[in-house]
């Protein structure tokens, strides 16, 4: 029985787009299905809170590659919280429609994508977490140093009137 594939499909198999690995990413996922038996990889770069590379590896099927390569190529530059939001649905209608059979690679794509930015955020911490650290660094360092050279300052003043 031939699946009725669309011609964006058929090309995002063939000529898939993000297709690879990235060095030391910021965030990784590894995701597979039991019943199918296909399997997905995604690796992250991040950069102010942005998708600044995805790539992914597969080990599945026509629509499998497809899915990931429409969706890799739709969610590059986006914030994380708009990734993460990012729906299955809307790979669909980017492939113009996919076999029912097939649909579930599409749900597989998505849930791949946010297990590797739930790695992200576990890894660098989640944007709340970054935000608080940043707000800390310049409070103390530009008040300690002021305070430090005002009190050497004194020192040395108190040890010439004895
Ligand atoms: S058949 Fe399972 S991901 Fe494609």
């Amino acid at each position: 029985m031939a699946l009725n594939y669309t011609k964006k499909t058929v090309d995002n198999f063939l000529k898939p787009k993000n297709i690879g690995r990235i060095t030391n990413p910021d965030g990784y996922a590894q995701i597979g299905n039991m019943v199918c038996g296909d399997q997905l990889d995604f690796f992250l770069k991040v950069e102010k809170g942005k998708i600044k590379d995805v790539k992914f590896l597969s080990f599945g099927c026509a629509s499998n590659i497809a899915t990931a390569s429409v969706m890799t190529e739709k969610v590059k530059g986006m914030t994380i919280e708009e990734a993460k939001k990012y729906p299955w649905k809307k790979i669909v209608d980017d492939l113009g429609g996919l076999p029912h059979q097939k649909v579930h690679c599409s749900i597989m794509a998505v849930d791949g994508l946010k297990k590797a930015i739930a790695d992200y955020e576990k890894n660098i911490g989640s944007p709340k977490v970054v935000k608080k650290v940043k707000a800390i660094k310049p409070v103390i360092t530009k008040k300690a140093k002021p305070i430090v050279k005002k009190k050497v300052v004194k020192k040395k003043v108190v040890k010439k009137l004895k």
